[in-house]
């Protein structure tokens, strides 16, 4: 385990996102303790040394970032909504997959309770809403690609339907001259089908 950094991290949800970030902020030398509603799903995170939280509130008040790792929007609020009081004055990072609209409504609710709120998908949506798909921190389309994905795929015969049809949707964009810019910006490629 890297030297302790000072900063105290938790993790909420451990399912398969949620232990790879926990298990890699752990190498990195964070001070994480991590909490999962159904119990045993810390156990090797902490032989690795995390630290286990009985309860969400526990886990809350253990660390100055919080990062929720939830299923899905209604299980962020069900979790985090009886502790918005212990969340006041801390970081909030939510990486549970959400729309759009959900992520727009979260940021408030966490500005509403003076919560400090980052969440993936509310960047996406403001890009999106922005469309200035050059604004910096974006994942480019051409690192985006799944060309790789797609061969090694085919190679071993598994289907190729869905993954190719995103590809295309990406590779439009690139050939358009945009595969510097933002992820996001596939959304033009829905907008105008080919
Ligand atoms: N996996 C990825 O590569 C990836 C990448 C980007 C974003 N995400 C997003 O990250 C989130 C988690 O993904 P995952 O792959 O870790 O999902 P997962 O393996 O299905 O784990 C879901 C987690 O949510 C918890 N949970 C579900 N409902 C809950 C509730 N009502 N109250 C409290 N905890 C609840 C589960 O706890 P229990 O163990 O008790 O069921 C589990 O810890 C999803 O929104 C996903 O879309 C995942």
């Amino acid at each position: 385990m890297a030297a302790d950094n000072g900063v105290r991290v938790s993790v909420l949800g451990l399912g398969a996102m949620g232990s790879a970030l926990a298990g890699a902020l752990v190498k990195a030398g964070y001070e994480t303790t991590v909490w999962n509603r159904s119990p045993g799903r810390a156990d090797a995170l902490v032989a690795h040394g995390a630290k286990a939280a009985a309860t969400a509130g526990g886990a809350v008040r253990a660390g100055r970032v919080v990062i929720a790792c939830l299923l899905d929007h209604a299980s962020v609020h069900e979790v985090l909504d009886p502790l918005l009081g212990e969340l006041a004055g801390r970081t909030l990072i939510n990486v549970t997959t959400t729309s759009p609209a959900q992520s727009r409504e979260l940021a408030a609710w966490a500005a509403r309770a003076g919560v400090a709120y980052l969440d993936a998908f509310q960047e996406f949506a403001a890009v999106i809403d922005g469309g200035d798909y050059t604004v910096e921190g974006q994942q480019s389309l051409e690192f985006s690609s799944l060309g790789n994905l797609l061969a090694a795929s085919a190679d071993q015969g598994i289907s190729t339907e869905v993954v190719a049809m995103v590809q295309r949707l990406i590779q439009r964009q690139i050939d358009a001259g945009h595969g510097a810019e933002g992820f996001a910006r596939i959304i033009e490629s829905i907008k105008q089908p080919a």
